[in-house]
């Protein structure tokens, strides 16, 4: 700048001059002002994060349509609205009339035909309720110029009070798949003649294909509790995130009649029992799994060299682990290699992942919903949030999140891994759907309360005049030791004050 003051004597050029370098500077301050965040992904790699969209209520799914550079958003009380990437303009196109909206339960999953130029269809995914009975729908919606002008029914299955799936995703030949929930049945996700604890197949206007693998059914693969999250590999492998019980969230490489084990089999297959089972029926083990669970939930398969170490990745959104996960694939695409951990605890719960043409990545947090964590929601919740790459190294950031394999967990952490997700960091539960554990008869009692953490419970049970009737999951696997810590935790917290437990007890209980 100094220099051209100095070789040019004309000042009207210099003028000019001067107020193209003071608007470049301020349109580049002006961008990198909108970044709310910055993440280091390498020495060569930094993202910003901005926010496309807030206020939202609970966003589930979201998906990128290239002609219209848009964003479109489902929110789990009905709302399917277009969101402008560009401008942030957000439209509400249509409320679907016969959503009903409770806990887990409204409109899910969404995606848009391979082909949305020519063939303009939303296929949503949702929960009703007629008299007492719940029931999914997949319905297949005409948009037309930022509204709906016709809805049509494509299947309606069985539902519940949880446990209802429900991604749906199109493969390379338009072929329309559908994962659905065991609807909390004993039976239904190892019978391959229903329709729940599946991925069914359908074409795109609702029929049976041809080849399926089953001859006029539309099951494709069963065996899954509740999937959460799906997205196809550029090879053409179908890929799911999925719930566990108290233990083994997994990722499936789902294939044709392959079973994948609920509810026999939980995640690997690594106890006596399941190995038993495995080798009288073949089933099919996850190619990844945790223990403690994250609730996996989002799930999209990255390729582009935008963000170059993310390539040939699946991203993961979590809710229970509040992060995003990139899980490096090998080169077949059928097996994780390396698992990378961002935003830990950061925005919150997040349940939604995309990606548009260009490389950026979306999220949408989901700290609305029925079970936010403690210090959620925060300022503008829900949010949507686009992550890209910048080409400047910014002054802060946040980077990958590090496990502490070092030292053993305490009573604290083990009840915050295992516990905290329904009976809250404070034990306060959540009334009618998880009990407190402050005060109450069970925690004083050394049997019921050890028989009740290692065998789980399944039974209407009233505690403080309050009913509860969601199942417990049992935790069998966790060592004498590990729940003789999360007892006695609980036993001098929470404004509790009851001896301690120790190990021998638990022993001495799994004897009996
Ligand atoms: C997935 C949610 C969930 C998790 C995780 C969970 N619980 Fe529970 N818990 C419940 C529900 C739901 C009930 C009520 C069960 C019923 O009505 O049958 C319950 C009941 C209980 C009870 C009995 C309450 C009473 O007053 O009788 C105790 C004690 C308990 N849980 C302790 C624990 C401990 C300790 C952990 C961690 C090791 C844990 N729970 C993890 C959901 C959960």
């Amino acid at each position: 700048m100094i220099k051209l003051f100095y070789i040019t004597r004309d000042y009207k050029y210099t003028a000019v001059c001067l107020s193209a370098i003071v608007f470049l500077f301020v349109c580049c301050q002006k961008q990198k002002d909108h970044f709310i965040d910055y993440i280091k992904i390498s020495d060569a790699t930094y993202l910003g994060v901005s926010e496309l969209a807030n206020a939202l209520d609970v966003p589930w799914d979201i998906q990128f349509n290239d002609e219209l550079n848009s964003l479109f958003v489902t929110e789990i009380k009905g709302a399917i609205s277009r969101i402008d990437i560009e401008t942030g303009i957000k439209k509400q196109i249509f409320t679907i009339p016969n959503v009903f909206h409770k806990r887990t339960l409204g409109l899910l999953g969404m995606v848009l035909h391979p082909d949305f130029s020519t063939n303009p269809f939303i296929y949503v995914a949702y929960t009703t309720k007629e008299g007492d009975a719940i029931y999914s729908e997949l319905a297949k919606l005409t948009y037309e110029n930022d509204t709906v002008v016709n809805s049509q029914l494509l299947l309606k299955i069985e539902g519940a009070s949880g446990h209802n799936g429900s991604r749906l995703v199109f493969d390379n030949n338009k072929i329309l798949y559908w994962a659905t929930g065991d609807a909390h049945s004993k039976t239904h996700a190892q019978d391959s003649t229903t329709l729940n604890g599946k991925v069914l197949r359908l074409t795109a206007d609702g029929a049976i294909p041809k080849d399926n693998p089953i001859h006029n059914s539309y099951v494709y693969a069963w065996g899954f509790r509740n999937i959460q999250g799906m997205t196809f590999t550029p090879n053409g492998n179908l890929m799911t995130s999925e719930h566990g019980d108290a233990i083994e969230d997994e990722i499936n490489w789902v294939r044709p009649i392959h079973n994948y084990g609920w509810i026999d089999i939980e995640g690997y297959h690594d106890t006596p029992k399941e190995i038993e089972i495995a080798s009288k029926s073949p089933r099919t083990e996850p190619i990844k799994a945790w223990t403690p669970v994250i609730a996996p939930a989002g799930l999209k398969y990255y390729a582009n060299t935008t963000i170059p170490e993310w390539n040939n990745s699946l991203l993961l959104t979590t809710l229970k682990s509040q992060s995003l996960r990139v899980l490096k694939m090998n080169v077949g695409q059928t097996s994780i290699v390396k698992e990378d951990i961002y935003l830990k605890d950061y925005y919150g719960r997040i349940r939604a992942v995309t990606t548009d043409n260009k490389g950026n990545v979306y999220i949408a947090t989901s700290n609305r919903d029925w079970n936010p964590q403690k210090g959620f929601p925060l300022k503008g919740d829900d949010r949507i949030l686009k992550l890209s790459k910048i080409d400047f190294v910014p002054d802060h950031y946040l980077s990958a999140y590090k496990y502490d394999n070092t030292q053993s967990l305490t009573g604290k952490q083990l009840y915050e891994s295992y516990c905290a997700s329904c009976h809250k960091t404070d034990g306060k539960g959540i009334e009618g759907n998880f009990p407190p554990l402050i005060n109450t008869a069970t925690v004083q009692q050394d049997d019921k309360l050890i028989k009740t953490v290692l065998n789980g419970l399944n039974e209407e049970i009233t505690v403080n005049n309050v009913n509860y009737n969601q199942p417990m999951p049992s935790f069998q696997f966790l060592s004498d030791g590990q729940v003789a810590k999360i007892l006695t935790y609980i036993r001098s917290n929470f404004t509790n004050n009851y001896p301690a437990i120790d190990s021998t007890k638990i022993a001495n209980y799994r004897n009996k």
